[in-house]
């Protein structure tokens, strides 16, 4: 049976450090399917999710979060909110995250961008002008039957669900290289949470990460610098407590740190678009939450 082969398969990936590096760089159940099948097993999606149900890995195995997320039981999250941003060139031990970069930010030709164009809405663009909280918000978020909800507010492109294109090896060998590197910088495992193409015109639209709580952080990059101050891509949040829209410009290069919480009363709710001519990347990390004291203590290591 297929899901015994895919049981097998995470079994013996927990005890291959290179095996639980490149699963630490996943987050499509796809990228895992065809990481087996290139290993000599051969199973599926429903098989992984089946397996993983059941399957847990030992002390410090590696589960991906898209498998993590699925049937991983949540963790407490604390109600206090901070976000941060660094420029990646002033943060210890990013040297080689940076220059792994440009292999991160890649546009798979699998991707049809006329179709990718056709599906964008200003309708929903806009939405993101209200507080998730608001009646015009409401009213808006009425208009959109349940059934597609969920696919308009990604217009963007999650690369790890393109894995049929000559790019992808070399894809997932710097995303490999990547978590290598900030391992050692942290000083503690790290591992993707999902890695965005952004091209003109993409947004995703208001929501909470709320069934992933903890610090989260964004690398962010574009092909090209922004034509001025006010022509940027942004993130925008809803402030807990204040319900303050906060809107954050974004360059070239950009770490940004936040908390995703679960409290009805402390959801951080998110959004954000590129409305410009650029393509912007972004790659999300589940990091430690002392991750602030890690990199301080990696600063000290570099001094
Ligand atoms: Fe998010």
């Amino acid at each position: 049976m297929s899901v015994d082969v895919c049981t097998e398969f995470l079994k013996d990936a927990s005890s291959s450090p290179e095996l639980q590096r490149r699963m630490r760089s996943m987050t499509g159940l796809r990228e895992i399917v065809r990481l087996g099948d290139r290993n000599g097993y051969a199973f599926d999606e429903q098989d992984l999710i089946t397996a993983s149900s059941v399957y847990r890995p030992e002390e410090g195995g590696a589960v991906p979060s898209s498998l993590s997320a699925a049937t991983g039981a949540p963790q407490p999250g604390e109600t206090s909110f901070l976000h941060h941003e660094y420029a990646i060139a002033d943060l210890p031990g990013f040297e080689e995250v940076a220059a792994l970069l440009p292999r991160l930010k890649i546009r798979p030709p699998s991707v049809d961008t006329a179709a990718f164009r056709a599906e964008h809405r200003d309708a929903d663009r806009l939405s993101m002008q209200y507080s998730p909280t608001s009646a015009e918000y409401a009213r808006w978020r009425a208009q959109v039957a349940d059934r597609d909800a969920e696919r308009r507010a990604f217009h963007l492109v999650n690369l790890d669900e393109h894995v049929d294109h000559p790019g992808y090896d070399d894809y997932l060998d710097a995303k490999a290289g990547v978590l290598a590197a900030l391992d050692r910088a942290f000083g503690s495992e790290v591992r993707f949470s999902g890695s965005m193409w952004y091209p003109s015109g993409a947004y995703r639209l208001w929501h909470t990460n709320e069934n992933q709580p903890g610090w989260r952080m964004y690398i962010i990059d574009f092909d090209a610098p922004f034509d001025g101050p006010g022509e940027t891509s942004f993130f925008r949040y809803r402030a807990p407590g204040t319900g303050e829209l906060v809107t954050l410009p974004e360059r070239p290069g950009l770490v940004r740190f936040f908390r995703v919480e679960q409290e009805p009363d402390r959801l951080f709710w998110h959004c954000i678009g590129n409305p410009t001519p650029r393509d912007r990347w972004s790659f999300g990390f589940v990091v430690p939450d002392d991750w602030a004291a890690r990199l301080a203590m990696a600063a000290g290591r570099d001094a």
